[in-house]
């Protein structure tokens, strides 16, 4: 059977990630979460006091950073590990998701990522999502899915989330915070997130889980 790419981009907190999962599962591919390699990278810079408007200081982090995935068979439960420590409760943590967009926006963060992302889908069979999948890292991906959702039920969502994490944080900043990453995400110059030509377009706002995941994997069924 003819494996593809399953290419899902979108908003900050739209549901991408939970959806990925779940059709990478159905699909028998792996899923690749790219937001939590670009967190990953966050955390490094932060705990390492890297100064983001100096490129030799970044260059030279990079060239530290070691990033990889662990897959528990059955829960398709997936961690981040950094240099060979699993950072991912960490990563999702607010002071991780505040810079984490300044810190995407940074060309050479962007390219190495990138580069390491299409090496894991050279050889197909892949579920990823993120920002820039349909447009910058599998431009050639079979399907494409471009996701949203009203940015008050994103947050309401995200909210949930880190509260079953326990985080309380109130609704107010989690909003600021997806707006702010919304912004940077759509506007910085390089590879900024927009829906590619070909993608198709998924509000999910009003959708079960149940729906989206059969829909996306109804989606890829054609094209196997
Ligand atoms: O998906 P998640 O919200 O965890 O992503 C965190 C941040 O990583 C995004 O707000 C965005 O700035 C960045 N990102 C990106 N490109 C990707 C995935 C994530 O710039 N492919």
């Amino acid at each position: 059977m003819p494996k593809i790419i399953v290419a899902i981009d979108g908003y900050s907190s739209c549901g991408k990630s939970t959806t990925a999962k779940l059709v990478a599962q159905q699909l028998n591919y792996p899923y690749i979460d790219t937001g939590s390699m670009y967190r990953a990278v966050t955390l490094y810079f932060l705990q390492n006091h890297v100064t983001l408007s100096n490129p030799k200081e970044v260059e030279m982090a990079l060239s530290q950073i070691h990033i990889s995935f662990r897959m528990h068979v059955g829960t398709g439960k997936n961690d981040t590990y950094l240099n060979g420590l699993n950072v991912e409760e960490e990563i999702r943590k607010m002071y991780v998701s505040d810079k984490v967009s300044e810190v995407s926006a940074i060309p050479a963060v962007r390219h190495a990522l990138v580069a390491q992302q299409q090496r894991m889908g050279k050889t197909r069979g892949i579920v990823m999502d993120g920002r820039d999948i349909g447009t910058v890292v599998f431009p050639e991906a079979e399907l494409k899915i471009f996701m949203t959702a009203d940015p008050y039920i994103r947050a309401q969502r995200r909210q949930l989330e880190l509260m079953e994490k326990g985080e309380m944080i109130g609704i107010e900043k989690i909003f600021e915070n997806l707006k702010h990453r919304d912004l940077i995400d759509t506007t910085r110059a390089e590879s900024p997130l927009k829906q590619a030509a070909d993608a198709v377009y998924i509000d999910n706002s009003l959708m079960t889980l149940d729906e989206q995941v059969d829909m996306v994997v109804r989606l890829a069924d054609e094209q196997i």
